[in-house]
């Protein structure tokens, strides 16, 4: 049963619970009419206490389409935030006039402590550099529509590996699918985290390797992740500076791609990803973008427990 429940990290839900989801998101796909009142009556809250395009959008559109309305704010200096209000009771008081809340935050486990005091189910759409669950739903049923699976797949994961957490929460939960391999793309100072490496990776003896060029990689890949360099978590701007043109994917390297390889970006892009790929068949990261729509409609009418 998923009604009632908080997302705050991938492993939140099981493999079950997932698929349960990207049923859901098929027959919203299939029939959107179907699902346009399911949510009449109910109201979504998003608290974004960081910049964002497609996360609240895309929430907002699935909470309208779905026949809900939403209350919310982007800029966290116009809450009462402003005067020092702790998240716990700032959810407290937004559980008393709404019936399911979107967070995010730059910091690390706020969307957590939310979901602590909170009387209503609480979506963690990003903190810090930490898990951004709803992206990975995005991205699973992106990979699980356009391919048919999501096993028996080498990923590449390339660019800010420690800083991005739609890479974290990525990684986490495709190494719950059989015979997946992980080849990690990045400069020696934005590889990932020790605790994917160590209690994910090599925890579940899922192989993996990690390389400083996607030249080193490509070939081998079934889906290439792209992501941008984190500079809003970068401590000063002269490494951002050093670091962000480190790795660029463009019409020369996509030559010597597999014919089938997707390329995924959870967006927004900087310049990692060159124009000229946008033609390209293989790339689908607009594409994902739509996908997080229904899959964040699915989200929602579980949670809510209308479907
Ligand atoms: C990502 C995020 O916020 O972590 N964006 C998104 O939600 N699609 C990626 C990023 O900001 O680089």
């Amino acid at each position: 049963m998923l009604k009632g429940r908080h997302l705050i990290d991938p492993m939140d839900f099981t493999v079950e619970e997932f698929d349960e989801i990207f049923k859901l998101a098929d027959e919203i796909i299939e029939n959107p009419e179907a699902f346009s009142e399911v949510c009449r009556g109910k109201l979504l809250a998003t608290l974004f206490y960081e910049p964002s395009t497609r996360t609240r959008f895309s929430f907002e559109a699935a909470m309208l389409r779905l026949g809900g309305k939403v209350i919310g704010f982007s800029e966290p200096n116009s809450s009462s935030t402003a005067k020092g209000e702790s998240i716990a009771d700032t959810i407290r008081t937004v559980g008393c006039y709404t019936d399911i809340a979107v967070m995010r935050h730059p910091k690390e486990g706020a969307p957590k402590v939310a979901s602590i005091y909170s009387p209503i189910p609480v979506i963690n759409a990003g903190d810090g550099g930490h898990q951004h669950p709803t992206q990975t739903l995005t991205d699973l049923l992106t990979i699980r529509s356009l391919r048919g699976n999501l096993s028996n797949l080498t990923i590449g994961l390339c660019g800010d590996l420690k800083f991005g957490r739609t890479v974290h929460s990525l990684i986490k939960a495709m190494s719950r699918y059989e015979n997946n391999k992980f080849i990690l793309i990045s400069p020696k100072e934005l590889k990932a985290p020790d605790y994917i490496i160590k209690e994910v990776l090599e925890k579940n003896h899922i192989p993996y390797k990690e390389v400083e060029k996607i030249e080193d990689a490509v070939g081998e890949l079934d889906i290439l992740y792209m992501t941008r360099v984190q500079r809003e978590r970068f401590f000063n701007e002269e490494d951002y500076i050093r670091l962000k043109d480190s790795f660029i994917l463009n019409g020369e390297k996509m030559k010597q791609a597999k014919k089938d390889m997707m390329v995924l970006h959870p967006l927004p892009r900087v310049n990692e990803i060159a124009y000229e790929v946008d033609k390209d068949e293989r790339a689908f990261y607009f594409t994902q973008a739509k996908y997080g729509m229904y899959v964040r409609m699915a989200l929602i009418a579980k949670l809510l427990g209308v479907r």
